[in-house]
Parts: C-alpha cells; sequence; structure tokens
C-alpha cells in the first residue's frame, strides 16, 4: 500500500552527492523534504534542482533538510550538477541521492508503473522531526513543482504543530489563521489573547499567533 500521512517515513542509507547519509540520522530533530526526479540530465528537474538550490536558506530558515533522489548513479549526478550549476547560475547546496536499484524510490513508491516503469513521477514527501509523513504530493514528470508551495506548507505545518490552528485556502505565512474546533470559546479566550472574529461558530478566524 502506498505511504500514506502520519506513517513513519522508511528510514535508509544511501550514496549521494555527498557521501553516504542515514535519512533519519540525516534529519535530526528537524524536518525534511525528500522529492524525486526522473531521470538525470532531463530539462525540468534540471531547472527544479536550481530552484531548491536558491531556495535552500528558506529551508534551512525553517529547520528544514532537502534531499533529492534520482535513479541514476551518484557518480552521473556529479556530472549533472556541473550543468545544473552552469545553466541555472547557482550551486547545488544539498545531497542528490544516487538510486540506480530503486532502493529508495521503491521504499517510497515513486515509480508509478502505468506512467513508467523505470522513470520515478515527481514525489514530494515532508518528513516531521517526528519521522513521520506530513505531506504527500504527486506531479507528473511534465510539470515542474511549485517550491514555494512546499514553503507554505511547511509553514502552515509547523505553525499548527505549535499552536491550536489550521490555516485557510491560500494563506500565507502572516495572514489570519483558523482557530481549531477542538478548542471551545473559553479555552480560546487564554489561547488566542488577540481575539477572533466568528464567521460561523466553526470558522473563527484570529491573526497568526507567533508574529
Ligand atoms: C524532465 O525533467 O524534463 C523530464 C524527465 C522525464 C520525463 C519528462 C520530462
Amino acid at each position: 500500500m502506498a505511504l500514506q500521512l502520519g506513517d513513519v517515513a522508511p528510514d535508509f542509507t544511501a550514496e549521494t552527492t555527498e557521501g553516504t547519509i542515514d535519512f533519519h540520522e540525516y534529519l535530526g530533530d528537524g524536518w525534511g523534504v525528500l522529492f524525486s526526479h526522473p531521470k538525470d540530465f532531463t530539462p525540468v528537474c534540471t531547472t527544479e534542482l536550481g530552484t531548491v538550490a536558491k531556495l535552500k536558506a528558506e529551508f534551512d530558515k525553517r529547520n528544514t533538510k532537502v534531499l533529492a533522489v534520482s535513479v541514476d548513479s551518484v557518480e552521473s549526478h556529479n556530472d549533472w550538477v556541473s550543468d545544473i550549476n552552469e545553466t541555472q547560475g547557482t550551486t547545488v547546496n544539498y545531497p542528490i541521492i544516487g538510486d540506480p536499484d530503486h532502493k529508495v524510490a521503491d521504499l517510497y513508491g515513486m515509480i508509478h508503473p502505468n506512467a513508467s516503469d523505470t522513470l520515478t513521477v515527481r514525489s514530494v514527501f515532508i518528513v516531521g522531526p517526528d519521522k513521520k509523513i506530513k505531506l504527500t504530493i504527486t506531479y507528473p514528470a511534465s510539470t515542474g513543482r511549485n517550491f514555494q508551495e512546499i514553503l507554505r506548507v511547511l509553514d502552515s505545518l509547523q505553525l499548527s504543530s505549535q499552536y491550536s490552528v489550521a490555516t485557510p485556502a491560500d494563506w500565507k505565512d502572516g495572514e489570519d489563521v483558523i482557530i481549531a474546533n477542538s478548542v471551545d470559546d473559553e479555552a480560546a479566550k487564554e489561547k488566542f489573547p488577540k481575539g477572533w472574529n466568528t464567521v460561523r461558530p466553526y470558522l473563527r478566524l484570529t491573526p497568526q499567533p507567533n508574529k
């Protein structure tokens, strides 16, 4: 069965462009984003890896380690990284896992045989400090991912892990959030001293509590 939210992210040891990595140990107490690429030296992947390199400081700010995986060897990745750096005007600054035997791809169900027998789809897994899967997204090979969306989800997940809130559609860091329905008005007075707007009894909006 496919991995689901709340499952423990499978641990693995793999060779990467930054040496051997044990996944859980590498994440430490922080968050992780594991994202797959169909193949080295392919155009969409090249732009994605460059984009993530440019966003590395944003992931660092969120105490989040990024790891890419592609079904080619580390040797191939190293050659490809030179191309990525040159064409995308950046320096790849995070590990790319070599996965020629599909160990990681199979553990995470990144190969969808009815799409391709050999290439991975574009999977994204966000893993929390408890090593549990907090988000899965699957994009087709032909669509480059929106990594601002991954950062946005991290902001939402990290906020709701600290406060009894959820975030509305298209929410961005700094905007009002929703008080969880598990918190009644009496408890909300203490938890959300800035007050709230009751749109409906089940929809109470409050300023983002950590701003
Ligand atoms: C790409 O990265 O451009 C790509 C890779 C595999 C299939 C289609 C596109």
